[in-house]
């Protein structure tokens, strides 16, 4: 595993592109597109905006590392940050410099680049925001070192993480994902789509080294291309982010496909999505 490999997966599935239609389909129309986005994003997980009502962004150094398609970032300057931003890919930074221009958005800077090689000076930020990308980072305490290198000792690391102790993970993936490939894998289907590629997949690298978690985990939260993730619980946070200090953390999001869980109250207690709030030390 390496960081091109990441690289490359980003780059061929822009985040979230594919679950609104795509760019391309929009023959590039990028105000339909970014409309379409942050519609479906905020409505399937309206907890984001509420999270981001949360943290006091006015007048702070805000650096955003793992962009996607910039929702987070048009939200964070509306709430008054000077804001830059971070992205391994070049197709995401495009996407976020497309959103910058057309919304009118005032920012500092936007970078193509790595959280493993932070392309800016010691101490700038107050605030490092990062949702969706620090799991998928191997070498994650390369990557915390670099962070707090650039933060202010007062600052504060905000990352949502994926949750080991969620319905997702110790349910859906662990159990019923794997007992509905190993059926399929059986039958000795033909079939196209994620279900196909899941198959071609496992007879690539053999069925039982394909579900064994260690593997499984990284191709049930992105796709089955995705090359590499990672659950936390808050005792893996605190070995992969030495240099912090824990403040604050909730879980969010009702999420297990392809169990329609999103109705349940349980969100706080068997969330996917993780949020934790860091100071460094
Ligand atoms: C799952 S998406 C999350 C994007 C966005 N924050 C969101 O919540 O939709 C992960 C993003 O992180 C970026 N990324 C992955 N590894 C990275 C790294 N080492 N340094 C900087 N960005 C990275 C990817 O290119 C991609 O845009």
């Amino acid at each position: 595993m390496n960081e091109s490999d990441v690289q490359d997966f980003w780059n061929r599935h822009p985040c979230g592109d594919s679950q609104v239609g795509g760019l391309q389909q929009r023959r590039g129309d990028y105000e339909a597109f970014f409309s379409d986005y942050d519609n479906y994003r905020y409505s399937k997980e309206a907890h984001i905006l509420q999270c981001l009502d949360g943290i006091d962004f006015k007048g702070q150094q805000v650096l955003e590392i793992g962009l996607g398609q910039g929702a987070d970032s048009e939200q964070i300057i509306k709430r008054g940050a000077f804001w830059s931003g971070l992205d391994l890919t070049s197709e995401s930074v495009d996407r976020v410099q497309a959103r910058l221009s057309l919304r009118q958005l005032p920012h500092q800077s936007l970078k193509q680049g790595s959280v493993l090689e932070i392309p800016y000076e010691d101490k700038m930020f107050d605030i490092v925001y990062s949702h969706g990308v620090l799991h998928h980072v191997p070498d994650i305490l390369a990557a915390q070192r670099e962070i707090h290198r650039v933060l202010k000792s007062d600052g504060e690391l905000i990352v949502m993480l994926y949750a080991r102790w969620s319905l997702n993970y110790l349910i859906s993936i662990s159990i019923l994902r794997r007992i509905g490939l190993l059926a399929l894998h059986l039958s000795n289907r033909d079939l196209g789509g994620k279900y196909g590629q899941h198959l071609a997949n496992a007879r690539a690298k053999g069925i039982l080294h394909y579900l064994d978690m260690a593997n499984f985990i990284h191709r049930n939260t992105d796709g089955p291309l995705n090359p590499y993730s990672k659950v936390y619980d808050m005792q893996a946070v605190k070995e992969d982010f030495p240099d912090f200090k824990v403040v604050r953390s909730y879980k969010q999001f009702m999420h297990a496909p392809p169990l329609p869980v999103h109705w349940l109250p349980f969100e706080r207690i068997l969330g996917w999505n993780l949020w934790v709030h860091m100071r460094p030390v």
